[in-house]
């Protein structure tokens, strides 16, 4: 891209009559140039798209979103808390906030924060992020699960991280891959994991992969980054309805049959001295108040505050006094329990319609929470040359390759479905659409 500065400006560059036009690009920092493209950018692109049936950004359905009773909380809060709600908050989040959600915590996983150990952060990002300002230099080894969350991977890349993958399989991370890692010498400083419905393969670590761990944090000296983005949503209201078919799974290493209801216990909840967890209220509650947490050991928590103060100094109190009075009222349990059943539903009418258009050779996770489905195509299908045949037949989904180290080659013939977003009536269409591209390919 090109630009024009003035004279004052750095001097390199064509000029024309003392203007000097200036490739931006020329002047970037070392550390963007192994962020990649835009692909985040170019999801929430998508986000107003209203001719195209989109199984691309990891959206949550609006209809979960309360806004009788949320304009009624504004209203209330504008009128009669403004000296709080409209100001500026303490860096790591309004104490009624935190003390909210440390209750929350508590009766979810069976432990609450000690003093310290909590903050509200800017949505799930941003903990990454100040976890990656504080804590990585230049080439410190950070470990992700491959695939993983496109977001994790750029924040620890944007400060040059030297990022290693270890595979998942149907019961999550593959730990003992990991274990074989640190034996021969790998000293990572972070491994990241996304326990619970994983983005992109919906896939969750079994109970034993997370104690075996949480073992090896202790052993080896390195942080565990837990992500919960989707941890509450899992499916069971319904019974029978969430039973993991492994014959389906494209890792599917092993058959597993049965009901799943909650999730195991959260990674922090086994070992809080060596897990830092990472969640959000994106999900569940909505994405527009950009809303998270970051619960850990207290001297980690604290340099996350100071990284917080010249980032954006605090999550907005208006979003945080929202939330409160939203989850005390009891609102933020029913819209999850509610938003539970709606996605289980999406989630069968996706693997349902994949049974019944996708080509001999594919094979797909079924999920048993969240918003995601992992879609592996016949061999030779190039999933990011057909995004533009999709396109063309009003259809959108991400292609695999970037939850992938791009250096290693892997997810060419995959694809991401979230079918969070998708109308119920919507999604056999879509799907079939997918289908027909995909088949054309072959
Ligand atoms: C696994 C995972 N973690 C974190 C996030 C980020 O969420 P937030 O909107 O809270 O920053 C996402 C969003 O897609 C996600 O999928």
């Amino acid at each position: 891209m090109t630009a024009v500065i003035g004279k004052q400006g750095p001097d390199r560059g064509d000029t024309d009559g003392g203007t000097v036009h200036r490739a931006w690009d020329e002047l970037l920092a070392r550390r963007t140039h192994a962020l990649g493209g835009g692909e985040i950018t170019a999801i929430l692109a998508l986000a107003g798209a209203t001719d195209i049936i989109t199984f691309s950004g990891g959206f949550p359905e609006p209809a979960t979103f309360s806004t009788g009773v949320l304009a009624d909380i504004a209203a209330r809060l504008i009128a009669e808390d403004p000296g709080v709600a409209l100001q500026y908050s303490a860096t790591e989040g309004l104490a009624g906030v935190r003390e909210y959600l440390s209750g929350r915590l508590a009766a979810q996983e069976g432990r609450a924060p000690a003093t310290g150990e909590l903050m509200i952060t800017s949505g799930g990002i941003d903990c990454m992020e100040l976890l990656a300002k504080s804590y990585v230099d230049p080439g410190d080894v950070v470990v992700v699960e491959l695939p993983t969350y496109l977001g994790a991977i750029m924040a620890f890349r944007g400060y040059e991280a030297d990022v290693r993958g270890v595979p998942i399989d149907d019961d999550g991370m593959r730990v003992e891959v990991l274990a074989g890692l640190l034996a021969d010498g790998l000293r990572p400083k972070i491994v990241y994991t996304i326990p619970d419905y994983q983005n992109p393969s919906g896939l969750s670590m079994s109970a034993e992969r997370r104690q075996a761990l949480a073992d090896l944090a202790r052993r080896y000296g390195f942080l565990i980054l837990e992500d919960v983005a989707y941890r509450e949503l899992w499916f069971g209201s319904a019974p029978g309805a969430s039973t993991v078919l492994g014959a389906s799974s494209v890792l599917g290493a092993s058959t597993v049959l049965g009901t799943s209801t909650a999730s195991p216990p959260s990674v922090w909840s086994l070992a809080p001295d060596v897990v830092l967890q990472a969640g959000t209220f994106s999900k569940i509650f909505s994405p527009g108040f950009r809303m998270g947490w970051a619960a850990g050991p207290a001297e980690i928590i604290s340099r996350l505050v100071i990284a917080k103060q010249n980032s954006d100094q605090c999550a907005g109190a208006l979003g945080q006094r929202m939330l409160e009075e939203y989850g005390r009222g009891g609102h933020l349990d029913r819209q999850v329990a509610g938003a539970q059943v709606l996605y289980e539903r999406r989630a069968r009418l996706t693997t349902d319609a994949l049974a019944a258009h996708m080509p001999d050779g594919a094979t797909w996770t079924t999920p048993a929470g969240g918003f995601y489905v992992w879609l592996t195509c016949p061999d030779g299908v190039d999933t990011v040359a057909l995004a533009a045949a999709a396109r063309a037949q009003k259809v959108a989904y991400v292609p695999g390759l970037p939850f992938y180290l791009q250096d290693a080659g892997a997810g060419g013939n995959q694809i991401r479905l979230a079918y969070s977003r998708v109308a119920d009536d919507l999604i056999d269409e879509g799907i079939r659409r997918i289908a027909d591209v995909v088949k054309s390919a072959l």
